[in-house]
């Protein structure tokens, strides 16, 4: 693992609201403590969507496919959370994507993920935080236990099962947390599945989009 320096200083410029997030993406793609933790054929990833949205889908760090594309969840991860966000009645463009890291952390084993470490999480998350001061969501939501500890800090005694379904807040935005799409694919049972649905109607309440009997009702 290579020694970060302190984490960058985001100083938005003048403008209206494209050109500063065009400003800020060309800042993290450059960003030389990125581009040298690359993987070899890696290429940084900055979030996507929607600079006007109402929801902000924040997750850890970009995996293989990810890096591939230069593009948040875009692999099995991905589908799933596009899956979410048809099921609450919007379209993946409709909503903003991001993830606390902007590379994928390096490890030496063949396939899967490393999650980052808190000082790579604290070094990109100036990047995170400039793209939501931007977009100025209604809603933030965490996906997994790893990203709420890049958001809010780490916490021996945080237990997902205990803090997920609950707001928190970050930037002085209403943060939903709740369980990484990636967990849910590896767990796979249907309680997590539901837990997650749940957390998702509360979310559809929050930005006020009208809830159907039919999405009420899914998983019960
Ligand atoms: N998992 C994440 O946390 N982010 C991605 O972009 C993909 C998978």
């Amino acid at each position: 693992l290579k020694e970060l320096p302190s984490p960058p200083e985001i100083e938005l410029p003048e403008g209206d609201r494209a050109s500063q997030m065009e400003w800020l993406r060309d800042r993290v793609l450059d960003c030389p403590t990125c581009q040298a933790n690359l993987n070899p054929q890696g290429k940084v990833v900055f979030g996507v969507g929607n600079p006007d949205a109402d929801l902000f889908f924040c997750g850890e760090a970009p995996g293989a496919d990810e890096e591939t594309k230069g593009e948040p969840f875009v692999g099995k991860a991905g589908e799933l959370l596009d899956k979410i966000i048809s099921g609450i009645g919007l379209q993946r463009e409709q909503t903003y994507i991001a993830n606390v890291m902007n590379w994928r952390p390096q490890h030496d084993n063949p396939y899967g993920n490393r999650p980052p470490t808190q000082d790579e999480m604290n070094f990109c998350l100036p990047y995170l935080k400039a793209q939501i001061t931007l977009v100025q969501p209604k809603v933030i939501v965490a996906l997994g236990g790893t990203t709420v500890s890049g958001l809010l800090g780490h916490d021996p005694n945080r237990r997902m099962g205990d803090v997920r379904g609950n707001w928190a807040e970050f930037e002085k935005v209403p943060l939903m947390i709740t369980f990484h799409p990636s967990y849910v694919l590896r767990n796979g049972s249907d309680k997590i599945k539901r837990m997650v649905w749940e957390d998702m109607l509360q979310v559809m309440e929050k930005i006020e989009l009208p809830i159907s009997d039919r999405q009420r009702g899914f998983f019960t």
